[in-house]
């Protein structure tokens, strides 16, 4: 009789997302007259860059024609995406990273959920307390977590290091020294930064005790503030204890689209086993690579009009999220983030609970946003919303929270 992975039985409730997302299609279901304002999950709102869509024209006449089809992707990706993120991303910042450590993938949800494989069971993974839930979930299902405390809202293999308004929402070094660090900079979900003299302690401790940090740098486009890194590279001594993730979805728009990039620096080991090549291996393994057309598209992030667009883009939705931050600050929120992330957190009104305060908005302002708890115990009495919705919208909202 064949048996299951009895991880997954462990992880309470469904994923954060598909259970507002139930909850929504439930209300308008109920409520087929009310015009309801997404401003939950994380999903971009405006359409690809004219550049992008060029590239992707392109490369679709490409595949009709046998002289310049093209089949399988190399399975670390084609060198012309990996040489302009290796260029764009990281030597254009000083960063000493080449065309070979990026892996190119279909997205850093994957990547982030994927990279723990490479890695010993036993090792003790350490979290951000409120986080990204895909890092706990996945640790879950591979039997790093431990057990579930309900009340607590906690796994026992797990080190929380919690982010609240005192130290600003940026974590300070656990007292238990982890194996595996995850960090999320620009936050998800507080929208908080991390300055670069921070960042080096981090890369400073982890070369340290021996661990390897897992750096989600997927908002690093909407970092508007100076002495914020971009990336992790920029800190001395991060090829030796940093794996960097990296996401087209926002800076870019391809959430629908699909590309991300894992960057392992050589100089990363274990003994004398790099972790480039055992990613190398999975990904040569289980992945069949990213389609031509989609890397294409993303080369196009790269070029001048590509760049010139985008930033276009973000400013976009950096308005959103200073109309979202000045909205809810004058109508008396406590409010934080929106200043290099395009995520505003805010303090429940009231001593409502995170998902009292869900219902709250849905019901009296027809507005989706993410309740601070599904991100974990530290996000309590907190709520997220998103400035990737349209301006129009977001102001909407804004005049509804007014009205409450
Ligand atoms: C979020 O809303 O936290 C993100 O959009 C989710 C994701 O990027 O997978």
């Amino acid at each position: 009789m064949f048996k299951i992975n009895e991880n997954y039985l462990k992880l309470p409730g469904s994923y954060l997302f598909s259970t507002i997302g139930r909850k929504v299609e439930a209300y308008m279901e109920a409520h087929p007259d009310q015009s309801v304002i997404r401003l939950g999950i994380g999903d971009v709102t405006q359409p690809l860059a004219p550049a992008i869509i060029d590239a992707l024209h392109l490369a679709v006449d490409e595949m009709a024609e046998a002289e310049t089809f093209h089949g399988y992707a190399p399975d670390l990706g084609y060198e012309f995406l990996r040489r302009a993120m290796a260029e764009g991303d990281y030597q254009a910042r000083g960063c000493e990273i080449t065309a070979d450590e990026v892996f190119i993938s279909d997205g850093a949800k994957c990547d982030s959920g994927n990279i723990q494989e490479i890695f010993g069971t036993d090792n003790k993974i350490a979290v951000c307390d409120p986080v990204y839930p895909v890092y706990v979930d996945t640790n879950v299902m591979a039997g790093r977590a431990g057990t579930y405390d309900p009340a607590a809202d906690t796994w026992s293999d797990v080190i929380y290091m919690p982010c609240t308004a005192k130290n600003n929402f940026v974590p300070e070094l656990p007292k238990e020294t982890p194996d595996l660090l995850y960090l999320c900079f620009p936050n998800n979900p507080t929208g908080s930064a991390i300055t670069k003299a921070q960042l080096q302690e981090w890369v400073d401790y982890a070369n340290k005790v021996g661990a390897v940090i897992i750096y989600d740098a997927a908002y690093e486009a909407y970092i508007s503030e100076p002495g914020i890194p971009h990336t992790i590279y920029e800190c001395e001594g991060a090829r030796t204890c940093a794996i960097e993730l990296r996401s087209f979805s926002k800076n870019a728009g391809f959430t629908g689209v699909r590309l991300g990039a894992t960057i392992i620096p050589k100089d990363l080991k274990c003994g004398e086993i790099t972790l480039h090549t055992l990613w190398a291996r999975r990904h040569g393994t289980k992945y069949n690579g990213a389609p031509y057309i989609v890397q294409k598209a993303g080369e196009a992030v790269y070029s001048q009009a590509g760049k010139a667009q985008l930033a276009e883009q973000i400013a976009y939705y950096m308005k959103n999220a200073r109309t979202i931050y000045q909205g809810l600050k004058d109508a008396g929120y406590q409010v934080s983030g929106g200043m290099n992330a395009p995520y505003i957190w805010l303090k429940t009104p009231g001593q409502m609970t995170s998902w009292e305060f869900f219902d709250f908005l849905l019901e009296h302002a027809q507005i989706v946003g993410t309740p601070g708890s599904g991100f974990g115990p530290s996000g309590e009495g907190y709520f997220r919303l998103t400035a990737f919705g349209s301006y129009e919208n977001t102001v909407a909202a804004m005049e509804r929270i007014r009205q409450i």
